[in-house]
């Protein structure tokens, strides 16, 4: 079942997802040449917790921090890790989610340390004009499905590789409900649940500069890709209304 949020809940899920979204900038003004990243997850915690929220995946199936922090080749997952420290060049994928008043917050973006190359520059900005083009798609009367294909359009247009593995999802009093938000349409018969008022989504297109595989790191949560090239991971928690979509994550 898809559940669609009230007008009250909808403002909790206002809080939680600013909330996420101010721990998100904070992770990413740190990510300089130099640091650690368990020092990233350390100050992302302690502002969250100063909010009254908690952060969403920190004991979520077991994970053990407060968000993750993937870089290069890492898509998702990565555990904070004092024995990982950012360098010049380095991409950086922090995901962070928060929990106010019941209900949580989920965004994740790519960033950048120092300069990286044009080509890389325009890997990123492609996968994160997915995102938007996912987002433009979460209208009433649409079908999840429309969200999934307007993202693997803008990869696949750029020839990036889309991992299939992990999708989107509804957010709520759960971090992860119903409807999956897949970045891929296989079957444009088969589009899913239609979308209505009320419905919150994260959309978060996972893209590689390769052919999309990935594997699982020996901590049993780190995803990589399977060639070693590059991936991006850029979400949003969004609300869909009776007019346009809510970036219920936009500062
Ligand atoms: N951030 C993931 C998502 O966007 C969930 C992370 S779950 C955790 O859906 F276990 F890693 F915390
Ligand atoms: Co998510």
């Amino acid at each position: 079942m898809i559940n669609i949020k009230t007008a009250k809940e909808i403002e909790k899920m206002r809080s939680a997802a600013l909330i996420s979204a101010k721990a998100l900038e904070l992770a990413g003004s740190m990510c300089v040449a130099g640091i650690d990243c368990y020092s990233i997850d350390e100050a992302v915690r302690k502002y969250i917790f100063s909010e009254n929220a908690m952060p969403s995946f920190l004991d979520y199936n077991g994970y053990p921090k407060s968000c993750c922090i993937s870089i290069n080749d890492m898509v998702i997952h990565g555990i904070p890790s004092r024995d990982v420290v950012l360098k010049n060049g380095d991409i950086v994928s922090v995901d962070v989610g928060a929990k106010y008043e019941g209900y949580n917050g989920d965004n994740a973006y790519t960033f950048v340390v120092g300069g990286v190359s044009e080509e890389v520059r325009s890997f990123l900005s492609t996968a994160e004009d997915a995102l938007f083009a996912g987002i433009e798609c979460a209208v009433k009367g649409r079908r999840v499905g429309d969200i999934s294909l307007a993202v693997q359009q803008v990869v696949e247009r750029c020839n990036y590789g889309i991992i299939r593995e992990f999708v989107g999802h509804g957010v709520g009093r759960q971090l992860h409900e119903e409807p999956e938000v897949p970045n891929f349409l296989d079957n444009v018969n088969f589009k899913g649940p239609r979308l209505a008022p009320g419905m919150v989504v994260a959309i978060e297109p996972m893209v590689s500069m390769g052919d999309g595989k990935v594997v699982r790191c020996a901590d049993g949560w780190g995803i990589r890709t399977r060639d070693g090239s590059l991936a991006a991971h850029f979400e949003h928690t969004v609300l869909i209304t009776d007019s346009k979509p809510v970036i219920l994550t936009k500062l």
